[in-house]
């Protein structure tokens, strides 16, 4: 059982967030995330918010949710599970332990989003703002610092240092890769 700590207390506000990536939505996350908005406003939970995102690149984990603030991790989210997640975790600040991500290795429960191997060992560049972004408001993406490559060749860059900068990044991009594959 994960210990109480005052971010999983019922009082606290929290969202939970289901993927609507491709993988995700073909495992029905459409509907779970249709089931949580029901089972939420039947429980009456105000400090409750279901949101969505796009993919997190763990597809073969999904569907996929999470809630915040605390980062609990969910996978192979069921339609069967929502009602559980409301009332065990939502409700009561219980997080539902027999959906958390399994390690392959270690065979281990891992409940947090942060301390999953897939994640820890990566830097996520096309990814990494997932958990921030609800893929139809272009608001959350320009909040994360979104566009402001291109905000800058628009109004301050003459076309050739435009090709200059990219050939620069694709030249380091190219350096990189080359440094992983000798490694
Ligand atoms: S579609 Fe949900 S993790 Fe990729």
């Amino acid at each position: 059982m994960i210990a109480a700590s005052p971010n999983k207390l019922p009082d606290k506000q929290r969202t939970i967030f289901v993927c609507q990536g491709t993988g995700c939505t073909s495992g029905k996350s459409v509907e779970i995330r249709e089931a949580l908005e029901k089972a939420v406003a039947e429980l009456g939970l105000d400090s409750v918010k279901v949101d969505f995102t796009g993919c997190h690149g763990f597809c073969q984990q999904g569907p996929i949710a999470f809630v915040e603030p605390e980062g609990i991790f969910y996978t192979h989210v069921a339609v069967e599970d929502v009602p559980e997640i409301a009332q065990s975790h939502l409700r009561d600040g219980q997080p539902v332990e027999r959906l958390f991500y399994q390690d392959p290795i270690s065979g281990e429960a891992v409940p947090y989003y942060q301390e999953i191997n897939f994640y820890r060992k990566q830097q996520r560049v096309m990814f990494g703002q997932a958990r921030a972004i609800d893929p139809t408001r272009i608001e959350d993406y320009v909040a994360v610092g979104g566009y402001q490559a291109l905000a800058k060749a628009l109004s301050s860059m003459q076309p050739e240092e435009v090709i200059d900068a990219i050939d620069k990044q694709l030249a380091e991009i190219q350096y990189a890769d080359a440094a992983e594959a000798a490694v």
